[in-house]
Parts: structure tokens; C-alpha cells; sequence
């Protein structure tokens, strides 16, 4: 056998030293076959080793390999588990099929059939593999052109303002980085960066007059510009993947008083994200030149957003929110 080719690597898992031993041989000259006799040592192997099959002792003595199952699936879902039975028809071989087993394999063996399924199991993985490749590029190439074209609506309000598409980009990129601290997850991550990416579109239905007005706004030119999560809102409505960040959009003006704008929600009534949004907005406009003013230090900032706790921003996350800028500016 060439030993250069890649051999695929076959987990065995059975407290039963004759049958880890059968289907090493039944897979020695076609696999990499690894034994493991209980679940700590077959636990290490899938860490340790790109595992592409695993057959498994559903019935072991001392273990539960229907609930091992249910981790592999969940810890490994693209890696089919075959399990092993002396009954196919058992409640617990039937469970395991529920619980995403790929099939089964009946003692005693038939080294054919075993060879079959493990060829089956293979195929299976690599085509889901190849579409699991291909839903990525494909995502990744939407999100790139989607970023491409929104960046352009941004550069188009920077025409006006050249504040807006700077300030975005900063939020974005560092709301990406507090979300993860705050211990938010990938998706709530994914939602509130392109919330933040685009919370200010709307802007672009603002006249640069009052956008860039370098003194106080009299009470009609701060209509207009209050006007701008609702026509953000208005512009990302119809962009299905964004459906999750559109509130974030809507929101990111309203108070934790219900003084706010466009909705004048209030307390918990203001979607979370957008609350979060609110406080790192904030702090990147204070710590930024304005028209109307310059830039306060950081210090000054992170006191100024303190003394609005209650008032416009949540307690307890807006805490949160400061101590991690604080530590990490
Ligand atoms: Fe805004």
C-alpha cells in the first residue's frame, strides 16, 4: 500500500476488547483504525485527530453511548457515527437513528458489509464537506459585495458629512470587540456589527446644511435630523439578511427614559442590542471633532455617558460597557 495517500481515520469506541480488536482488522488495510475503550480516551482522540468516521458501542457497561452520541453530534456534527448493536431493532438503536446515527452495524460482524457502510459514511462526508464549503464561499462573497455596496451608501453621506462614514467603521469594529466580552454570541456579534455598521444611513436623507451646521440646531433642523433611524430604517427594510440588525437601526437614539427618538421607548422596551449601540456611539462621538464642538478626552467621555445613566442609558450594561472601554482604549 502506498503509505503517502491519506488514509481516512476510523474511531472504534467499545468497552469489548474482541470487538475493537475484529474491526481493526476488518479496517487495518484500508484505514487508520484508532481504539478507544471508554469515552475519556475516545474524547481525547476526536481532539487530538481529524476523525472521519466513528463506529460506537451504543450498549457499553459502564457508559452511555446514546448520550456520547448526542455530544459527537453536537461537538462534531459533520463527522458520521455508526453504531454498533448486537439487536438493530433495540430502543436504543432506534434512539441513536433519531439522534442522527448515520446506520448500524449488527454483531456478529460481516467484514463486507462493515467495509460498505464505512465506504457509504465516507462519501456522505465528503459531500457534505464540499456543500458545506461552497454555503461558505457563497455567504462570504454575499456579506463582501454587500459590505462593497453599503460602504458606497456611506461614502455617499460622507460626501456630506464627512463625519458619518469614519465613525460607522469605528463603531462597528469596536462594538465587534465588546460584544465578544460582554459574552455575546457569534450571531447576536454578526447582528449588532452590521447594526452598527449601518446606523446612520438614514443620514443621507438629511441635508448637509444641518448635518454640518457648525453652531446649536434651532428645534426644526433637530426634527430633521431625528428623522434619520426611521429613514435608515426605511432604506434596509427590504435587505432580508439584515432583518436582524433593522431594530438596532431604528433604536439606537431611543433614551432609557422614553425620552428618545423615533419611538420614544423606554426601559426594557429598547431591543438590547440597540441599547449596547447607544453607549458605543456615544462615546465615539464625544471622544471625535464635531462641527459644533471638539473632541472630549477619554476620561471626560466615559463621565459624561456616567452622569446619562438612568437618563439615556441603561444601568448595569452601560457599566459593563465603560469598564471595557476603559480597560482596552
Ligand atoms: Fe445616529
Amino acid at each position: 500500500m502506498n503509505k503517502m495517500v491519506h488514509l481516512a481515520n476510523i474511531l472504534v469506541i467499545d468497552d469489548e476488547i474482541g470487538i475493537r480488536e475484529s474491526l481493526r482488522i476488518i479496517f487495518l488495510d484500508t484505514y487508520e483504525v484508532h481504539l478507544a475503550a471508554n469515552i475519556a480516551e475516545a474524547t481525547l482522540f476526536l481532539k487530538e485527530i481529524d476523525i472521519d468516521i466513528v463506529f460506537l458501542d451504543i450498549k457499553m457497561s459502564h457508559e452511555n453511548g446514546l448520550d456520547f452520541l448526542k455530544t459527537i453530534k453536537t461537538t462534531y456534527p459533520t463527522i458520521p457515527v455508526v453504531i454498533i448493536t448486537a439487536f438493530p431493532s433495540s430502543q436504543t438503536a432506534i434512539a441513536a437513528l433519531r439522534n442522527g446515527a448515520f446506520d448500524y452495524i449488527v454483531k456478529p460482524f460481516d467484514y463486507a458489509e462493515i467495509l460498505e457502510t464505512a465506504k457509504r459514511a465516507l462519501n456522505q462526508r465528503s459531500s457534505d464537506a464540499d456543500k458545506e464549503n461552497m454555503i461558505y464561499s457563497l455567504r462570504k462573497a454575499v456579506h463582501q459585495n454587500f459590505f462593497s455596496t453599503t460602504e458606497a451608501l456611506l461614502h455617499a453621506i460622507d460626501a456630506k458629512d464627512s463625519y458619518t462614514a469614519g465613525h460607522s467603521k469605528r463603531v462597528s469594529f469596536s462594538i465587534a470587540f465588546i460584544s465578544e466580552k460582554l459574552g455575546m454570541n457569534t450571531l447576536q456579534t454578526e447582528t449588532l456589527r452590521y447594526g452598527a455598521f449601518l446606523h446612520d444611513i438614514g443620514k443621507i436623507g438629511v441635508s448637509d446644511f444641518v448635518l454640518t451646521k457648525p453652531g446649536p440646531l434651532t428645534e426644526d433642523e433637530f426634527e430633521m435630523i431625528k428623522r434619520h433611524p426611521d429613514i435608515g430604517y426605511k432604506i434596509l427594510e427590504p435587505i432580508h439578511f439584515l432583518k436582524d440588525s433593522l431594530s438596532i437601526v431604528r433604536h439606537h437614539h431611543e433614551w432609557y427614559s422614553g425620552e428618545g427618538y423615533p419611538d420614544g421607548l423606554k426601559g426594557d422596551e429598547i431591543p438590547f442590542e440597540a441599547m449596547v449601540l447607544s453607549v458605543v456611539d456615544a462615546y465615539d462621538a464625544l471622544t471625535t471633532d464635531r462641527h459644533y464642538r471638539i473632541k472630549y478626552s477619554h476620561k471626560k467621555a466615559l463621565e459624561i455617558i456616567s452622569e446619562r445613566i438612568n437618563v439615556q442609558f441603561a444601568p448595569s450594561i452601560t457599566e459593563k460597557i465603560l469598564s471595557i472601554i476603559d480597560k482596552y482604549h
